[in-house]
């Protein structure tokens, strides 16, 4: 039997943090293995991403709400997830709030990545946010996701400089690369028990 941990990842975006953390479950520096990429967009690249590298996808109806899932969705949401028998969740770019249902079937055991330093900026464009203030560092911080949006324990974070010449395309570019390494970095420690929650 495999050691290692089972893995979902949700987004609805370009899927840029899901290869990063497919190449690590690749090269063996995140022991674990994505059993199931899931997605509230029908055609989000996250899933294209997923389908290059071997992964299983999934789009599944996100139902009537913009901004969260609706209640049988999230019981579809749970359903695939058990089914696939992922027992951690990551969200990269999962464009919705998950409550209830969902945080009670996978208690302690979904975590995010926000690109900025949390509790600065949350919610949208949080890069914008951080270059319209004018402040001279910025990141991104991988955390447990809990109720809230954006509120959960901070496992770890990536101080990315704000340069002059920064325009919010350029900053966000600089975080996602962060953000690249930083993620699979911080679920490898993790999954490794080197991180307390
Ligand atoms: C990332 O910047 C992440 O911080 C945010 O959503 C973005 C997802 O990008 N939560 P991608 O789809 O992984 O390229």
């Amino acid at each position: 039997m495999s050691d290692k941990i089972k893995l979902a990842v949700l987004g609805s975006g370009k899927g840029s943090n899901l290869v990063s953390l497919a190449k690590a479950c690749a090269n063996g520096s995140l022991p674990a293995e994505i059993v199931l990429v899931a997605s509230d967009v029908a055609d989000a690249g996250i899933l294209e991403r997923a389908a290059e590298y071997g992964l299983p996808a999934k789009f599944i109806d996100p139902g009537k709400f913009r901004t969260k899932l609706d209640e049988a969705a999230e019981t579809a949401y749970v359903t695939a997830l058990n089914e696939s028998g992922a027992e951690w969740v990551a969200l990269a770019g999962f464009m919705r709030i998950l409550k209830g249902d969902f945080l009670r079937a996978f208690e302690k055991k979904v975590v995010n990545i926000h690109p900025s330093l949390l509790p600065a900026f949350p919610g949208l464009e949080a890069w914008k946010q951080a270059h319209d203030y004018g402040v001279k560092a910025t990141g991104c911080t991988v955390h447990m996701v809990d109720h809230g949006i954006d509120t959960g324990t901070i496992l770890a974070q990536g101080v990315v400089p704000v340069l002059d010449e920064d325009t919010p395309t350029t900053l966000h570019h600089r975080i996602q690369q962060e953000e690249h390494t930083l993620y699979p970095r911080t679920l490898a420690r993790l999954f490794n028990g080197e991180i307390r929650i």
